[in-house]
């Protein structure tokens, strides 16, 4: 089924200095939708996930746990980042930690091969650092401190105060790379998406670079750099290599060579060393940039980003446990626009469980198949000439499918649900307009009821195969009610791509007895 059309795509890797929130959960599910999108399209699709498991901050939190940082992190991604992505329903192929010896290997290789091109040199630096960001941070990211912090800088992400660092490092020649990097977001409009986030990273370029820090020698917890054993290398180099690690850099050139370029999708907390430092890093070491770089907004808990270490996380299982990991990834792929901040609620979340969920696909699913048992006895009945009505739900269909497939190469997932769900609203509406109970009432209306019945089931084979990349887990309920595997395969195997086409469900298929889609929940507190 694979088309040979490469589609390699990534999260970012997270700190498991701490457990994650809903934020992480939101990246990650968002990834796992687009590659489930073209994985069933079968585009030859790879989805990276992964951890970030050097640099201070890990050091910190592993101290303030009685333990070393190796077993703070081996215990963390044991028993929450990993657990994670069966939470979500994630099917992600890879996850690389970066304490692994397949990735610290090969970003040794990489170091060096830049160094021996000349673009790193040894320095003496002094500058304010924040541990949150593990970044040097920049002016515009410098703001005085409140409260307890009163009279200090602080981050202006995370409102902590700086640290100013003095030491002798070795330097990565950022500078040079301004003049590239402007060439490539004008060559290559869509290198970095939404277009807000483009605009920022320009304006930031335009002002000048500075050489980046690439070393530390204060502590050891981290890759050691190839020539000089007393340095480590900077988290962030480390482990932006992760992308090109894991897919062989270094290890295997075949392998990296069918995967690489990347898509990577990250928060906009990490836009710049994704649309900056990183294709700067590839260029110096001759290597192809990425494909494109994706930033989504902020989940936001009263009006500011939610975060571990404000401790406004919201740990994702709070909300799987009540609503199921399909809702999960509905709603927060559906009600954020990708690539704008949003704020989550409990009320908005139940609303749209019900009125989107419940009462939408879940009623109108149910309804349909329950009206096939009663009427045709389980078999999808034959359709006869369609009427104007019947041919508005395909066009209806196709449109969908092709809006909805164009909406996820743009990254769009929210509009390409918005799409789909034009399936959904509409197929209640034509089952309203043609009353199908009322049309079983009288023999004479025995085709028409036939047409209309299959109608809707034609309309449900297509969302189970659409939405499928969104709701595995519904749509594969669906699937075996429609009872369809037998004559069309399995629901992993429907061409995406191709789910606007009419008439795949042959007459005659046996429906079965459909689960419950989405359940009544009890409201949490
Ligand atoms: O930055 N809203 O790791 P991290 C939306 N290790 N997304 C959020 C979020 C929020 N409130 N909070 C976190 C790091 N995220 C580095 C990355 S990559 C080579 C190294 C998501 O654990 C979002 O994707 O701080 C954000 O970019 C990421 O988690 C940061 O995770
Ligand atoms: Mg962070």
């Amino acid at each position: 089924m694979t088309s040979g059309r490469s589609f390699y795509i990534t999260t970012p890797i997270y700190y498991p200095s701490d457990v994650p929130h809903i934020g992480h959960g939101y990246t990650t599910v968002a990834v796992d939708t687009l590659a489930r999108w073209h994985r069933q399209a079968g585009d030859d699709t790879w989805m990276l996930t992964g951890t970030d498991e050097h640099g201070q901050k890990m050091i910190r939190a592993a101290a303030a746990n009685g333990a070393t940082p190796q077993e703070w992190v081996d215990k963390l991604v044991a028993e929450s980042w990993q657990p994670l992505l069966r939470t979500l329903d994630v099917a992600n192929d890879d996850f690389i930690r970066t304490t692994q010896e397949r990735h610290e290997k090969s970003v040794q290789l990489f170091l060096q091969a830049v160094y021996d091109r000349g673009y790193i040199y040894a320095g003496e630096y002094e500058a304010l650092y924040c541990v949150g960001c593990e970044e040097f941070k920049p002016e515009s990211e410098i703001v005085d401190g409140a409260g307890p912090f009163e009279g200090l800088k602080v981050c202006a992400i995370h409102s902590k105060p700086l640290e100013l660092l003095q030491e002798k490092n070795y330097f990565f020649k950022l500078s040079e790379f301004q003049d590239r990097l402007l060439a490539l977001y004008r060559e290559r409009p869509d290198f970095v998406q939404p277009e807000s986030a483009r605009n920022e990273v320009v304006a930031f370029v335009q002002q000048g670079l500075k050489d980046l820090s690439i070393s530390r020698s204060t502590f050891d917890w981290g890759i050691t750099v190839p020539w000089d054993e007393s340095h480590v290398i900077y988290v962030w180099v480390d482990a932006l290599l992760n992308y090109a690690t894991a897919v062989g850099y270094g290890s295997d050139t075949e392998g990296f060579e069918r995967r690489w370029p990347a898509h990577h999708v990250v928060g906009k907390d990490i836009l710049r060393f994704h649309a900056v430092i990183w294709p700067a890093m590839l260029m110096a070491a001759g290597i192809e940039v990425p494909e494109n770089v994706f930033a989504h907004g902020w989940l936001l808990v009263g009006g500011e980003k939610m975060s571990k270490s404000k401790l406004t996380g919201i740990a994702p299982n709070a909300i799987t446990d009540v609503f199921g990991s399909d809702a999960y990834r509905f709603y927060f792929l559906s009600a954020i626009a990708f690539g704008q901040d949003g704020s989550f609620s409990w009320e908005d979340l139940s609303a749209r469980y019900q009125a989107e969920l419940a009462n939408g696909f879940g009623n109108l699913a149910s309804r349909a198949i329950a009206m096939v048992g009663k009427y045709f006895d389980g078999a999808v009945p034959e359709p006869g000439a369609y009427t104007e009505a019947d041919l508005a739900i395909q066009q209806i269909v196709a449109d969908a499918a092709a809006h909805a497939d164009a909406a996820i190469d743009r990254f769009r997932i929210d509009e390409a649900i918005r799409s789909i769900w034009t399936i959904v609203d509409e197929l209640n509406g034509y089952i309203t307009l043609n009353e199908p109970w009322a049309l079983a009432k009288d023999e004479a209306q025995r085709e028409r009821l036939g047409t209309v019945l299959y109608t809707c089931v034609e309309g449900l084979r297509a969302l189970a195969v659409l939405l499928s990349p969104v709701m595995p887990q519904a749509t594969a309920k669906l699937w075996d009610a429609l009872g369809v595997s037998g004559a069309l395969g399995a629901l992993l195997e429907q061409p995406v791509r191709e789910a606007g086409a009419w008439g795949g469900v042959p007459a005659g298929t046996k429906t079965g007895a459909l689960q419950p889609l989405f359940p009544r929940v009890e409201q949490p507190e």
